[in-house]
């Protein structure tokens, strides 16, 4: 089975020295570690020496990237920037940037194309909110967030989706695992039949208060091929305890 990819999104958080602390806890760890592809995506003031410190099973990545290329956009990172300074990863369309900070899936999708475009692997976010799950409109608000991005790619072979219901990030609710089964079968489903290159081998990882006690379970989904973790990756404790599940 193929290893599963889990990934530590530090937000807004976290200091030099949480970041020398963690890696070194981490990285000490090398037994946990080599279970499975480990990103980190610390803030961005803090990716530079992140890079320094990481290596083997642990991979650096950013939180977001500009829509733009390089030029006039005031407090803009591009992604070639990223690559420039070793980072492998970025989180694009996360629903915090969605919500707080009005990004819209046509503003996602010319960040993923930009990212791609300059050698990144991109994490792309997807998730409903509760009032939309509640009326039954999850799979249809999802599979319209992937559609919108799949549309314009050519090749999938650098991309991976993460599944965040917006009602469990955060807030210590968790979908059930069968009821993220079933999404990211649905994910997978609509995936396939873009018919893109690599579409077969995406993998789909599982965000919303993923800790060492639920991650079994929701690894033991046929279609959790990892985790996006957003609290529990900040201490390596945490960390490691759901990277022990994998
Ligand atoms: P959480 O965040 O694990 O704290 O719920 C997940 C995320 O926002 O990626």
């Amino acid at each position: 089975m193929a290893q599963k990819l889990i990934a530590g999104n530090w937000k807004s958080n976290g200091s030099l020295a949480d970041l020398d602390a963690f890696i070194n806890e981490i990285s000490a760890a090398a037994g946990l570690l080599s279970r499975a592809e480990v990103v980190l995506c610390p803030p961005f003031v803090y990716l530079q020496n992140a890079v320094s410190l990481c290596g083997g099973h642990l991979a650096v990545g950013a939180q977001n990237c500009s829509m733009q290329g390089a030029g006039a956009f005031t407090g803009e990172v591009a992604s070639e920037m990223l690559v420039d300074l070793g980072v492998q990863w970025v989180i694009v369309g996360h629903s915090e940037r969605r919500e707080l900070f009005g990004e819209s899936d046509a503003v996602v999708l010319e960040k993923v194309k930009r990212a791609l475009a300059s050698g990144l692997k991109v994490m792309l976010c997807v998730g409903e909110s509760l009032a939309q799950r509640e009326q039954g409109d999850a799979t249809r608000i999802v599979v319209k967030q992937l559609s919108v991005v799949l549309s314009e790619l050519t090749s999938l072979e650098s991309l991976v989706v993460a599944y965040e219901p917006v009602w469990a990030i955060g807030t210590g609710k968790t979908a059930s695992a069968g009821d993220a089964q079933e999404m990211h079968a649905a994910i997978k489903a609509e995936l396939l039949a873009s018919g893109l290159k690599g579409a077969s081998s995406v993998k789909v990882l599982y965000g919303g208060s993923v800790k060492g006690s639920n991650a079994a379970e929701l690894f033991a989904q046929k279609d959790i091929d990892g985790a996006l973790v957003g609290g529990a990756s900040l201490k390596a404790k945490d960390f490691l305890a759901i990277i022990a599940e994998s």
